[in-house]
């Protein structure tokens, strides 16, 4: 459920026009909606009840806009930070550093020291040299950092090959069978608390099984941690739950069904619950909004081509995502047509032969449930300025990032004398 709407035929967010946006602004723009983001938070924490003082801890890699974060904040949601740059865009939009969690097989010295420094709820580590490289910077720092090891349980996530993450082969986490021989060695470390579990299987899943059969996985460790003297007191369970991205699809498990799902196992595990949701928060919470450059009749069928592009949103082209495209004054008129935008590139398709709209150059568009994994992917190829971001809340809304002018673009770079 979202808050982009149609009020006598034209598509708004909560009470703005999505075209007083646009002319504002200019296009290609993301749109972002405040209730949408409150009614997500609401059913996510209603789906957790009534677990004790879970810790929701917000993937802030799906959106890391700071009025984004500040919203979430101001909604009592942690973070899931992967870097440096997250840690510090989470605490600057006013999370609490005690409801961070750290993921990420690559943290650096410096980004350990960072964390430190702050006091982050909790480090997820991927290695068992990790564990030691931590357990020696929190010593140096007399510190203790408070850790659980991220388990690869082998389990495969059945989404797209590109963001499944819990099989062997990935990169992720420690090898479940080698989990308690790792769980060994750090709680030698005098650097390091040993507090808990962590696993996050893949993104999109809109199959709970895999993700059922990682979380009972996890169960039993906790058990065979604990019999090994193990002082297991939280377990975090990632992200992972999918949203519907087309419409003409039966709608991915809600929150509450994967609340359900999770109670029945962690019924008995006694510990501090810790969630690192990202695409059901925001996805539906955002729209690319973009004008029809013009229309083009190609040998085998019409393109629509788009002033946003593979830079601006990059799901299309990397995983041949789907996205709902809706005309922001529909014409009434339904015609199959194939979406592009104008970077040099035949990946550069946002959808093919799609039923759409009819639309003539000059027409708004919008991609839906862009929200999630869209400005924070945008980049710069075909020398295109990033997208700007706006936010809605009800009649209000604010430019919560500018486009940057494209001469900052042509000043970044350097020119050695030598060059000239
Ligand atoms: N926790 C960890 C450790 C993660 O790596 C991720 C996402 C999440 C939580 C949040 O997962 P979510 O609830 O959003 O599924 N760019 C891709 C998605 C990459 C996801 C990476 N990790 C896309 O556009 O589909």
């Amino acid at each position: 459920m979202n808050h982009f709407e149609y009020k006598n035929g034209v598509m708004h967010v909560e009470q703005v026009p999505m075209g007083t946006i646009a002319q504002a602004v200019g296009t290609p723009v993301y749109v972002y909606s405040t209730a949408t983001l409150e009614r997500h938070v609401r059913v996510f924490q209603e789906a957790l009840a009534p677990l004790p003082d879970p810790l929701v801890a917000f993937a802030v890699k799906a959106n890391p806009n700071a009025a984004v974060l500040a919203t979430l904040a101001r909604l009592g949601l942690g973070a899931d930070v992967v870097s440096a740059g997250e840690l510090r865009r989470a605490v600057a939009a006013g999370i609490e550093p005690g409801k961070i969690v750290f993921s990420g097989v690559g943290k650096t010295a410096d980004e350990m020291r960072l964390a430190l420094d702050l006091g982050i709820f909790q480090f997820n580590l991927e290695s068992e040299q990790e564990a030691e490289m931590l357990s020696e910077i929190a010593l140096s720092m007399n510190k203790v950092a408070p850790v659980a090891y991220r388990i690869n349980p082998d389990v495969d996530a059945g989404t797209h090959e590109k963001i499944s993450t819990g099989k062997s082969e990935n990169k992720f986490g420690i090898p479940y069978e080698r989990a308690i021989a790792s769980y060994d060695r750090a709680a030698q470390l005098a650097g390091l608390d040993v507090q808990g579990v962590a696993i996050h299987i893949g993104s999109q899943l809109t199959d709970l099984t895999p993700l059922a059969l990682a979380f009972e996985k996890l169960g039993v460790l906790i058990e065979d941690l604990r019999d090994e003297g193990h002082d297991i007191r939280t377990a975090d369970l990632g992200g992972g739950l999918g949203v519907p991205y087309d419409s003409s699809l039966p709608v991915p498990p809600l929150p509450a069904i994967y609340g359900e799902m999770v109670k029945r196992i962690v019924q008995d595990w006694n510990v501090r619950m810790v969630f690192e949701p990202g695409r059901v928060i925001v996805g539906n919470a955002g729209a690319l909004l973009t004008e029809v450059i013009r229309v083009k009749q190609g040998a085998t069928q019409p393109f629509v081509i788009v002033d946003a592009a593979m830079n601006d949103l990059l799901r299309p082209s990397l995983y041949d995502a789907w996205h709902d495209i809706r005309a922001i004054k529909p014409r009434g008129k339904q015609t199959s047509a194939t979406v592009v935008g104008p970077v040099c590139e035949s990946g550069d398709t946002f959808a093919k032969n799609r039923e759409m709209d009819v639309v003539q150059a000059g027409d708004l568009l919008a991609f839906m449930t862009a929200g999630a994994y869209g400005a924070t992917m945008a980049n710069t190829y075909n020398s295109r300025a990033l997208t700007p971001e706006v936010l809605v809340s009800g009649d209000k809304w604010a430019v919560v990032r500018q486009r940057p002018p494209i001469e900052t673009l042509i000043e970044g770079d350097i020119i050695p004398d030598w060059v000239r």
